[in-house]
This record gives structure tokens, C-alpha cells and sequence, in this order.
């Protein structure tokens, strides 16, 4: 396996301000949902789970989470296309509550815009979307974001989460792939 820093081109967005800004976002998302008494964190595995557990340590409202595993598959292994599954889904029955979608990054939106259509048919009493990252000039299907941590470029990033061919998901920080130097 490759040392990371043979094939870092950049750090897109460090530490620190990942964290300064997850804790705005916990401040946001805590006075938006404060008269809530039954908020629902859906993360998006598994490239959210690092993000999720740093944005619900981030909210001072009393809130559950459930787990949503979903892959999708493209023509080649760095973009998605529309063919979304389901690979492991919910077991907390959303009818009813005020589901907050925890997403990693947001390309396409393909994978979103399928998950949100397969929430909506469970009758959620609300259903927004907070993503890290809005790679928004690569937009396909429209999809509403309620929350975003930062728009990005059009570039392939890891780490945070993210990553590439399932491994490098530990670094603390969000970076940009140098391609030519990455052998996989
Ligand atoms: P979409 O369906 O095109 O919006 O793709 C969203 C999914 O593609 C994300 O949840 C990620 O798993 C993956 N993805 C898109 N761009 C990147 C990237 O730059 N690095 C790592 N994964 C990415
Ligand atoms: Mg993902």
C-alpha cells in the first residue's frame, strides 16, 4: 500500500478548518432543529460515518442515527452514474420524524437524489440533506442541500471519509489526488 504523500497533490481543506466549520454547522443545525424532539441523523455510509460522528458531537440537541449503506456504480471507479443499491438500509422506522441525511460529498447526485425518493415513500415528517462536500460544477441531477461544508472544485479528493479504493478514509484532513503519481 502507497504512503499517502507519494500521491497528495494538495491539502484541499485541513483539519482545523474542517473542524471549525463541523462546529458551525452543529450551531446551525442545533437552533434549526431545537424544537425537535425526534431528530434522525441518516448517515451515508460508508464514506460519512467520520463526519457523522464529528458533526453529532457538534449538536447540543438530543438526537438518534441510523446507518445507510449505498454504492453506486459508474463507468469508470472515480465517477457514479444512476444505478444506486442498496446495501444495507435502515432499521429505525423514519414515519413521522425529522430526517437529516448526513452525506460525505455530493458529485453527480445521482446516489442522493435516489436515496432521497426511496426516504420520501417512508413518510418522514421532514427530510433535508447535510453534506461535507459540494463538488457542485459536476452537477447532474438537482438535488436540495440544506446544509454544506464547503463547495469544492472538480477534483477527486480522500480522506476525512473519503476514499481511494477503500483505503486512506483515516487522514484527518480533506486532499487532493495526484493521479498521474497514484498506482493503485
Ligand atoms: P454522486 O452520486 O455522483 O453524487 O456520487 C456521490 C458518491 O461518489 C459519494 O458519496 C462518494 O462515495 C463518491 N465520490 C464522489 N466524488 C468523490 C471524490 O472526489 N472522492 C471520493 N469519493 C467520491
Ligand atoms: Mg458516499
Amino acid at each position: 500500500m502507497e504512503e499517502y504523500r507519494h500521491f497528495l497533490k494538495e491539502v484541499l481543506i485541513d483539519e482545523d478548518t474542517l473542524q471549525k466549520r463541523i462546529k458551525e454547522l452543529g450551531v446551525q443545525i442545533s437552533s434549526d432543529y431545537k424544537d425537535c424532539d425526534d431528530l434522525l441523523l441518516v448517515c451515508i455510509l460508508r464514506g460519512a460515518f467520520i463526519f457523522l460522528s464529528d458533526l453529532s458531537r457538534a449538536l447540543s440537541v438530543p438526537h438518534s442515527m441510523d446507518f445507510m449503506a449505498i454504492s453506486s456504480y459508474g463507468s469508470g471507479n472515480r465517477s457514479s452514474s444512476g444505478v444506486v443499491r442498496i446495501n444495507m438500509d435502515l432499521t429505525t422506522n423514519i414515519s413521522g420524524k425529522n430526517v437529516l441525511i448526513v452525506e460525505d460529498i455530493i458529485d453527480s447526485g445521482n446516489t442522493l437524489s435516489y436515496v432521497l425518493d426511496l426516504l420520501e415513500t417512508r413518510h418522514p415528517k421532514s427530510l433535508s440533506v447535510c453534506t461535507l462536500l459540494d463538488k457542485y460544477e459536476r452537477r447532474e441531477v438537482n438535488v436540495p442541500i440544506r446544509y454544506t461544508g464547503f463547495k469544492i472544485p472538480d477534483k477527486f479528493v480522500f480522506g476525512y471519509g473519503l476514499d481511494l479504493d477503500e483505503i486512506y478514509r483515516n487522514l484527518p484532513f480533506i486532499g487532493v489526488v495526484d493521479l498521474e503519481k497514484y498506482e493503485g
